[in-house]
């Protein structure tokens, strides 16, 4: 038997880390796990609904942490982040 730990990203949709740039975030993290590409590793990348912290986004959950104030910068150490848990 073979235990699997599910792998996510869920970049904050709400509307204040929509003006802070969430959607580039999220391309920036579709990017780079494209440009890993991973084999056998699934990723799940997606949206998430206000987080209750607007004033720390752009909020982003990898696998079940919240990290706040995300920048473009930061997503190949938090894409580190996610691949190296579990
Ligand atoms: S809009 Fe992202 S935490 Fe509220």
């Amino acid at each position: 038997m073979e235990k699997k730990t599910a792998k996510s990203i869920q970049i904050c949709m709400g509307s204040a880390c929509h003006l802070k740039g969430a959607p580039l975030i999220a391309q920036a993290f579709q990017a780079e796990l494209d440009k890993r590409n991973s084999a056998g590793i699934h990723v799940e990348l997606g949206g998430a609904f206000c987080q209750s912290q607007c004033v720390d986004g752009v909020v982003v959950r990898i696998n079940g942490e919240t990290y706040t104030h995300v920048t473009a910068a930061d997503v190949p150490a938090l894409v580190d982040v996610c691949l190296q848990e579990g």
